[in-house]
């Protein structure tokens, strides 16, 4: 069963708009926050919780929010990242047009517990639609007296800015999105200094993910310890993962963290198994950029353990057998799927996204897409197996942003557990007029 708590309300008729909104509980945590609790109370909550960020790295929220630096009479900002680019990951889209006011909830008590009076929500150029909505629940608030000067006769001002993004997946690294915001190119800055010493003008900032915000509603309704009650461990509350692949029920679905993998890709509840009876080959469990498993492993640690749908359980192993839960996008493979052609595709994809920046980056990005694009068009060698895994080996952590080890990852965890396949494309090529067909369909240059 899943576990609603975000998606509590979210096929309720007309939920996007603030009247309907209210009437379920909507800014029920402002008048908390605002009118009974002082800004540390939350930031105290928060931690309680063990909110960990629903963007990819799972780093520890109140943790993050406590190293904002304070120092007196300069701006504090909070940014919302909703750039979600990341292949196979969808769930933030989902949140933000189905129940828009729960992310502006979650914004006002976020800020009031940071001590921000100017918050950004940064969004996905493409989800043009959605950034009409989110303007829409803004304004909507302004008139309500929940945004703008002196909230809810609280005392606290805030004001609210829905900005669309590049149209680049390096945007959603949080310094490239911060230097995109200021209205530059989208080029990650070197770390130090974090955001939360200068961040947004040089000034404090926090960068939190959609689905992190949306999760400080509830844990200021209920407190951080209920909160921290759900899920496994250290992986505490509920997560959205955005289900896709060769599933009979795709779709996005809030889970309590700690189910089992087996059973959120084969229970009705959830993916409803594998499509036309096929067979699990493989899982990318948290976004295109985790290490892919094959299907053993990914129901089964290597140690035996049923893998369970949490951060501990999902890395269990380190990358030898393990992989990330990530930002939740999890990718089902039938046994029909070719490893190869699929790690062709996320190659190609770094690589128009890499930014430029580090030459590892830059040109190793290009170089695995040129191989993978060998190997598809029977043209590879065997040597050609080790000259990629030499490639990615030399990106990974020689770059200023993980971009790099996005675009490695992959290619690393695809030859360490289909290495065969790799093998066969050079011994059988495929079939020359297949891969033709497939270039042609991708608007892939046909020469190799
Ligand atoms: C290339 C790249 C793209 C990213 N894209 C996103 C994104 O679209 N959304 C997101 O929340 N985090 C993204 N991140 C992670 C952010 O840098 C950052 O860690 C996150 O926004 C922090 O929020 P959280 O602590 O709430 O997870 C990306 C990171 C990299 C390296």
């Amino acid at each position: 069963m899943e576990r609603r708590i975000l998606l509590e309300h979210d096929h309720v008729k007309d939920i996007h708009t603030l009247d309907v909104y209210r009437q379920h509980n909507g800014y029920k945590s402002v008048e908390k926050a605002l009118k009974t609790m002082k800004p540390d109370d939350i930031v105290e909550e928060v931690k309680k919780s063990g909110l960990r960020g629903r963007g990819g790295a799972g780093f520890p929220t109140g943790m993050k929010w406590s190293f904002l630096a304070k120092p007196e009479g300069v701006p504090r900002y909070l940014v919302c990242n909703a750039d979600e680019s990341e292949p196979g990951t969808f769930k933030d889209r989902y949140l933000m047009e189905r129940i828009p006011h729960l992310l502006i909830e979650g914004m006002i008590v976020s800020s009031f517990a940071l001590g921000v009076h100017t918050s950004y929500i940064y969004i996905r150029g493409e989800y043009f639609y959605i950034l009409e909505i989110l303007q829409k629940a803004v304004k909507e608030a302004y008139a309500a007296g929940l945004l703008g000067k002196n909230i809810l006769g609280s005392g606290f001002d805030h004001d609210m800015y829905v900005h669309p993004g590049a149209g680049a997946y390096i945007c959603g690294e949080e310094t490239a999105l911060l230097e995109s915001l200021e209205g530059k190119r989208g080029n990650p800055r070197i770390k130090p200094p974090f955001p939360a010493v200068a961040g947004l003008w040089g000034c404090p900032t926090v960068v939190n993910n959609v689905e992190t915000i949306a999760a400080v509603v509830p844990i200021v309704n209920d407190g951080g310890e209920a909160y921290s009650k759900i899920g496994i461990g250290k992986s505490t509350g509920t997560k959205l993962i955005s289900a896709s692949g060769h599933i009979n029920k795709p779709g996005v679905y809030e889970i309590e963290m700690g189910i089992t993998v087996e059973d959120f890709i084969y229970s009705p509840d959830f993916c409803g198994g594998i499509r036309n009876g096929k067979k699990l080959k493989a899982v990318v469990a948290g976004g295109s950029s985790v290490p892919i498993l094959p299907a053993d492993l990914i129901i089964t640690t290597a140690a035996g353990q049923p893998r369970l749908m949490s951060y501990e359980s999902l890395g269990d192993g380190g990358f030898a057998t393990g992989t990330m839960l990530g930002s939740g996008g999890f990718i089902v493979m039938d046994e029909d799927t070719s490893i190869v052609k699929n790690l062709f595709t996320f190659a190609r994809f770094y690589h128009h996204e890499s930014c430029g920046q580090c030459s590892p980056c830059r040109e190793g990005t290009g170089w695995m897409e040129k191989i993978l694009k060998k190997f598809m068009a029977g043209k590879a060698t065997l040597k050609d197996i080790d000259l990629l895994w030499d490639i990615q080996s030399k990106i990974e952590g020689k770059t200023i942003c993980p971009l790099g080890e996005a675009a490695a990852w992959p290619v690393a965890s695809a030859i360490r557990h289909f290495r065969s396949e790799f093998e066969e494309y050079v011994k059988h090529p495929q079939s020359i007029q297949d891969v033709k067909h497939y270039f042609r369909l991708n608007n892939i240059e046909q020469a190799v």
